[in-house]
């Protein structure tokens, strides 16, 4: 089970209206939509999730407070015709909890982790796009070790493209972390294979796109007054959020309501280490 990160935070910056109207961008098992629905009385929150099977669980944990929750499956931009189904133009609030949940991460079906053997699929929408096997068997050298270096920010990025290429073709999650394990060999505590597969999950699902996709979108679905809360868990995607957030507040649109991103509490890391990165921050639009 997913443990939903910094819930008291998020409902303290979202500052949740009870008839306001809410779009929880990651809806996942959908702990945060459901800590934002018991707090409505005759307002909605729009429960967004590209990841149908994740979408199915958020419903069912969900469901004490169904009559306040729209679910809508797509990704980021998609999110305007999420609000505009369920009836609204703006919205007084807008989350966004990025990357993969535990379950898409530990699930071995999913393809996103080393500690099982499973296919590498790593796709958050299994319905379409490039799987991680497609990537990794039909790139070229150079390309996936750039992808590698870039994403993962792996120096030995060369080293393991390389022996990728002559392992093809990759079948198993199990097999890539192999192949990765035996072309550079353990130095830290970090098993070698985490920034190979760090920067074909964030391929995969376009993870940089899909983010800056997010801040230019999102500000435009929040009304005056409404906020906008981003937890990111990889320092490239937390300096994108505060660069965004600058300009937005440099031109007069928002008021920057973190000066420095908030982390989770010693007491929440110690129950949920999976936390432990965690960066958030918040606006208000004006
Ligand atoms: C960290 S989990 C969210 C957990 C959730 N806040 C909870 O409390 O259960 C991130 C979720 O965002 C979804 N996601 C990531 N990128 C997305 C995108 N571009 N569009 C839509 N959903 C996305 C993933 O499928 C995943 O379920």
């Amino acid at each position: 089970m997913h443990i939903s990160v910094m819930p008291a935070e998020v409902l303290e910056y979202l500052a949740i209206k009870p008839a306001g109207i809410y779009v929880d961008a990651t809806a996942g098992m959908g702990g945060h939509t459901a800590l934002i629905a018991e707090r409505l009385t005759t307002g909605v929150v729009i429960a967004n999730d590209r990841d149908a099977e994740s979408l199915e669980m958020a419903r069912r944990n969900t469901a004490a407070h169904a009559t306040r929750i729209r679910f809508h499956q797509g990704r980021f931009d998609s999110l305007g015709e999420a609000v505009e189904e369920a009836g609204f133009q703006r919205v007084d609030g807008l989350l966004a909890d990025l990357g993969v949940s535990r379950y898409q991460l530990t699930e071995p079906e999913r393809g996103f982790s080393f500690l099982a053997d499973g296919p590498l699929d790593m796709r958050m929408d299994q319905t379409s796009g490039m799987t991680a096997a497609d990537l990794v068997n039909y790139t070229a050298e150079k390309a996936l070790a750039d992808l590698i270096f870039q994403y993962g920010e792996e120096r030995r990025a060369r080293k393991v493209a390389r022996a990728i290429v002559r392992a093809r073709p990759i079948r198993s999650t199990l097999h890539l972390a192999d192949v990765v394990l035996r072309a550079v060999p353990r130095t830290g505590r970090l098993h070698p294979a985490t920034k190979t597969f760090m920067a074909l999950r964030m391929a995969v699902n376009d993870e940089p796109g899909e983010l800056d996709g997010l801040l230019r979108t999102g500000p435009e679905l929040v009304g005056p007054g409404g906020r906008m809360v981003v937890i990111s868990f990889m320092s490239i995607d937390d300096r994108k959020v505060k660069e965004r957030f600058r300009e937005l507040g440099r031109e007069r649109r928002a008021v920057i309501l973190t000066k420095h991103p908030l982390q989770p509490s010693d007491q929440e890391t110690a129950q949920n280490p999976a936390a432990r990165s965690a960066k958030l921050r918040a606006l208000e639009m004006l």
